[in-house]
């Protein structure tokens, strides 16, 4: 049984009074969740989530994460100082930083790889842009993706979740039909499995791209559908605890 995953991803939006809010809201839901929750957010405000969340059962992380261990990598966060605040989790190869920041399959793969290696959750992001989807590459983008990642982890895979978040959805409005997510999400379950077959059933894999409190329902009910990666959702305490409740 997986328990499922409902993380948002903050992105580069809110400030020392809107997180208060938005956290206090997460906390003021007393009643009880099947799902689990977490917020990803941007590194500066980790150690005001480490002390607002502590003790309560939401998680925490990061958006991203280092390849490499210390050293003079100006402006880079190392997977053991996310660990110090407390973090679960840490999303590697969000779109967004695979396109504008030219993130290739292999550093995402060592982002993953130093992330388990540090005792982190990777939330490991793939997925197609619409073009690719048009040229009908959806599958063969989702394998080459995860190819290096799961070479990279190895023997860990069941220490990772998999994100996946066709490009054309997020922030877009446009969500993947239940029918056309659970497709990808059985697709990305047997390539773990050609790698472990037992791990394969223990793997998380979320959707991402325009999730909202009135889709949730149906793409969370998917067989192979176990949380969902929350991005404009999750800035608003009763959509994204909505999403919650509807897992
Ligand atoms: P969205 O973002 O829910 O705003 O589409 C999802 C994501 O980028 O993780």
């Amino acid at each position: 049984m997986r328990t499922p995953l409902i993380a948002g991803n903050w992105k580069m939006n809110g400030g020392l009074a809107s997180n208060a809010t938005l956290l206090a809201g997460l906390l003021g839901d007393k009643t009880e969740l099947s799902a689990e929750l977490a917020v990803c957010v941007p590194a500066p405000y980790l150690a005001q989530v480490q002390s607002a969340l502590g003790g309560s059962p939401v998680r925490w992380g990061a958006q991203d994460v280092s390849a490499h261990e210390r050293g003079a990598f100006t402006g880079e966060v190392s997977a053991e100082m996310l660990q110090e605040f407390g973090c679960s989790y840490v999303i590697v190869g969000h779109s967004e930083r695979r396109s504008y920041h030219a993130e290739s399959d292999e550093l995402v793969a060592q982002k993953a790889l130093r992330a388990v290696t540090t005792g982190l959750t990777p939330i490991v992001c793939v997925g197609e842009t619409l073009e690719e989807r048009e040229q009908g590459a959806t599958d063969a983008v989702v394998a080459r993706q995860l190819a290096p990642v799961l070479d990279a982890v190895g023997t860990q895979l069941t220490s990772m979740v998999i994100a996946y978040e066709p490009v054309w959805a997020i922030g877009t409005g446009k969500t993947a039909t239940p029918d056309m997510a659970q497709q990808v999400h059985a697709r990305i379950r047997v390539l773990i499995a050609e790698r472990d077959a037992e791990g394969a059933q223990q793997v998380r894999l979320l959707y991402g791209g325009s999730m909202k409190p009135d889709n949730a329902k149906d793409l969370l009910a998917m067989p192979d559908i176990d949380g969902g990666l929350i991005g404009g959702a999750s800035l608003n305490a009763p959509d994204f605890l909505a999403i919650a409740h509807a897992a």
